[in-house]
Parts: structure tokens; sequence; C-alpha cells
């Protein structure tokens, strides 16, 4: 695998968006088709139906996780 840069930005109180060059794989090693895709948004909150991608359930379920490389203890 080529080494490219990806971003991943934690969105408040929702999923972490997954902008690049991504290889989305199981614990089998089983690859998502993400052709055509810039980016995905992975559920972070566990509650979404279309895990691991965010289905907006996080604002169903009332999911509060605010950080930053701040908040780091
Ligand atoms: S973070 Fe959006 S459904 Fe879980």
């Amino acid at each position: 695998m080529a080494e490219e840069t990806v971003k991943i930005t934690v969105r408040p109180n929702g999923p972490l968006r997954v902008e690049g060059a991504i290889h989305l794989v199981d614990a089998d090693g089983q690859e998502w088709d993400l052709t055509g895709k810039p980016a995905v948004s992975l559920c972070r909150c566990g509650a979404s139906e279309k895990r691991p991608f965010c289905d907006g359930a996080h604002n169903r379920v009332g999911f509060q996780c605010m950080t930053s490389p701040g908040n780091l203890t």
C-alpha cells in the first residue's frame, strides 16, 4: 500500500470523517468498496444501523463527545 495522506476529522458529538486514499477492511481483511467515495464518516457512537458508517443515529441517541488534542490527559 502506497503511503498517502489521510485526514480524519473528529466531528463534535458525531462521527469520524475520513478523507483520502481509504482502504477500509473488516477483521478478516475483507474490504468495503469505496469506489468513487473521496470520504466516509465512521460511526463512533455505536448506534448506527450501517456500521461502520455513520447513518445519523448519533443525533437520535443524543451522543455527546467533544474532544480535541488540547484535552488529552
Ligand atoms: S456517529 Fe453517527 S451514527 Fe454513530
